[in-house]
């Protein structure tokens, strides 16, 4: 038995408190073990515990809650091109554990403070044969689920590498609830789909993270992966309605490879979420847990803000990212809209379409985009002054609809420029579903692009909101820089999308899915919901427009966490609107999160309060249902008097005939309050408690 630190000194100074280690090495004992032997490692409060073992030379994973199997024996190993597969004949040769109980900060986030409180076993398998290869499982349980990963270590038996399958399985228990989107259709818009809901024997290939409830409603289980650094994204496949078991599905090279590594090598980790109901998914800070810490040291300049664009009047038609008499990226266009931000206290300013390169078809022109050169009527540094003079930040639009090798080309010398100007916000975009050398979106081609433009970004300061990302797995607890990121069907859905835009559920759905990954731009505030000003004329009921109240925009400043908010509408359609005051009075930066209430599908209450004050906001919002909450606000201080501003869905509203009607109304409120919360169908309701003067 020997006692030894894991953990970097980057982490330990970031730590509050720290707990010791103890390792244990069960060597050669365990060896000739007969091959039923169980390892088993428990969470801390014993509730979850993880199995490993080796049946007929193969290793298995197995998943328990208080004593119930959830995930039952599931295969680990490799397919590996040009060499046996690494699955078949292992041994085990020892295992080690260790355990942690530390709490961090972060910088910005939906909770300041993270407890990581786990324990680790590590279990060390080889091949009973020559060439004997040897890979380990590492396993992490904590009270809210399990991680677990590979390591490759240095061997001469293996080298490099090239992985054409990952054999993980997740074979369920349970005949689980899922909610899902598909992973195999070729589309241009990758994760921005509708989500289905369906038995997991029923599904065929989808993406993470995948949410699922028990048939009789006790568990909730979230498959996702956290660290994605050099590996290929983690789809699931199905089996066919055959069983329950979901498998590993790595998206490729435009060769078919799915990873290409040299040893030593970790993967991803794989997790699995745990909660005993659906409002304990969030906050959802496994992942984070699984990441490393910051390697940024100074992260003063990383600041969460809300903003507005020139952007919607693209989405609608009225204006246009490329040039001629609607280009919407003029001087003059962004000046109004930084004054604008200036007079209402919004942090920052997007200008998407200011660059050379989306004249003609720009997502088959993608090699074309220049990241440095304006348009004539846009010039850059007398907009960057203007901004500075302000006060208010620029975010510079980066499309570059997949062509990687041109964006590469230029990110230094783009990233300098922005940063020689002053402006430290990107907003990136991949509107392409294969790369313009053909890999997959979301491969380890895309994967090491990704991280490349993150490091690179940090190197000249800059924060990013990415859109068409990679899926979120934690990378803002090492590269707080990485902030936001769209990924899932935002509200760009209901300017020009299908199905008269995203149904009244959605966002309902994306909490308990897409949200559990990270933080999301979707561009919330949308006034003009009948979209009757920017085009000129009211919307047909078939046509797409946002199938929410007003009400509900404003709920999801709240419901929908990102540290880069947009206040999406024109700004024009803000102007004389008394509800525009909650987008102005709203936090995007929070020391606490409590979800009130909640049902996936149907409905989400949740309060936060804001970092570093004392006031808290209150976000409801419905699918096509009605529904009236009574919420104790028993988590404000006793004692301590406040005013509840409530934004509550008008007489008569609804989503679908009468969406406008807001009722804005104040009340003195304690800890020992009840507020009765009426939500109109589709509608929602925000509320600000701030104490009483
Ligand atoms: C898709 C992004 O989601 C959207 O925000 C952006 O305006 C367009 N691509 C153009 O880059
Ligand atoms: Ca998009």
């Amino acid at each position: 038995m020997k006692a030894r630190s894991l953990e970097s000194p980057g982490k330990r100074a970031q730590a509050d408190r720290r707990i010791y280690l103890v390792s244990m090495v069960l060597p050669l004992a365990l060896c000739a073990a007969p091959a039923q032997a169980q390892l088993r490692v428990a969470s801390p409060d014993g509730r979850n515990e993880a199995t490993v073992e080796i049946r007929e030379r193969r290793l298995y994973y197995s998943v328990r809650r208080d004593g119930r199997a959830l995930l039952l024996p599931s295969l680990l190993g490799f397919e590996l091109q040009g060499a046996p597969p690494l699955r078949d004949g292992l041994r085990l040769v020892d295992t080690t554990r260790s355990a942690v109980d530390e709490t961090w900060t972060q910088p910005w986030g939906e909770v300041a403070r993270v407890r990581d409180h786990h324990n680790e076993l590590r279990v060390s398998v080889a091949e009973a044969a020559p060439p004997g290869r040897r890979f380990a499982v590492v396993l992490r349980v904590f009270n809210d689920g399990v991680g677990f990963r590979y390591e490759l270590p240095e061997q001469p038996g293996l080298r490099d590498f090239a992985i054409t399958d990952e054999l993980t399985e997740f074979a369920l228990a349970d005949d689980a609830r899922a909610w899902w989107i598909p992973s195999n259709r070729p589309r241009l818009d990758r994760s921005e789909m509708l989500y289905s809901s369906s038995p997991v024997s029923v599904i065929d290939s989808v993406q993470t993270p995948l949410t699922l409830e028990t048939r009789d409603g006790s568990t909730f289980i979230v498959i996702h992966e956290a660290n994605l650094v050099d590996y290929a994204r983690m789809n699931l496949r199905g089996a066919r309605m055959e069983n329950r078991t979901l498998h590993a599905a790595l998206a490729p090279y435009a060769d078919g490879i799915k990873v290409r590594g040299r040893t030593p090598f970790v993967t991803p980790w794989r997790t699995i979420q745990l909660a005993d109901r659906a409002t304990d998914l969030v906050p959802a800070v496994l992942g984070l847990n699984l990441n490393p810490p910051s390697v940024i040291a100074n992260t003063s300049w990383i600041k969460p803000m809300k903003y507005v664009g020139i952007w919607w009047g693209m989405h609608l038609g009225a204006m246009t990212w490329s040039s001629g008499p609607k280009h919407g990226a003029t001087t003059a266009n962004a000046k109004r809209y930084i004054d604008f931000a200036a007079a209402n206290g919004l942090g920052g300013v997007l200008v998407e379409g200011w660059n050379l390169g989306w004249d003609g078809d720009w997502i088959q022109n993608r090699n074309a985009f220049s990241f440095t050169q304006a348009y004539p009527d846009y010039d850059l540094r007398e907009v960057a002054r203007y901004a500075h003079a302000k006060g208010v930040k620029l975010i510079v639009h980066n499309e570059t609809s997949g062509g990687i090798e041109n964006y590469e080309r230029q990110l230094d010398s783009a990233f300098a420029l922005y940063q020689s100007l002053g402006l430290d916000a990107v907003k990136s975009g991949y509107v392409a579903d294969l790369t313009s050398e053909g890999h997959s979106h979301h491969g380890q081609y895309m994967i090491r692009h990704y991280r490349r433009v993150i490091e690179t970004a940090a190197k000249y300061g800059i924060m990013l909101d990415v859109h068409e990302p990679i899926h979120d797995t934690g990378e803002r607890r090492t590269y707080p820089n990485m902030m936001t990121r769209e990924g899932a069907r935002g509200q760009e859905y209901n300017a020009w999308g299908g199905e008269g835009g995203n149904p009244p559920e959605h966002e309902t759905i994306l909490f308990f899915t897409r949200l559990l990954a990270g933080p999301m731009d979707f561009t919330p505030g949308i006034f003009d919901i009948l979209l009757e000003r920017g085009t000129g004329r009211a919307r047909r009921p078939e046509e797409p427009r946002p199938r929410t109240t007003l009400a509900k925009q404003l709920a999801l400043y709240v419901v929908l966490y990102s540290p880069l908010q947009m206040a999406a509408d024109l700004p024009e359609n803000y102007a004389h609107q008394p509800a525009f005051q909650f987008i102005r009075d709203v936090a995007v930066d929070w020391d606490t999160t409590r979800v009130l209430d909640g049902k996936i599908g149907d409905y989400v209450v949740v309060a936060r309060r804001e970092r570093n004050g004392p006031t808290w906001f209150i976000g409801a919002i419905t699918d096509e249902a009605g529904r009236t909450f009574d919420i104790p606000l028993s988590f404000l201080t006793p004692g301590r008097h406040y005013v509840a501003e409530i934004y509550a869905d008008g007489p008569g509203a609804n989503w679908l005939t009468n969406p406008l009607p807001v009722s804005i109304s104040q009340r003195a409120v304690t800890a020992a309050s009840r507020l009765r919360l009426v939500l109109a169908p589709g509608g929602g309701q925000a509320i600000r408690i701030r104490p009483a003067r």
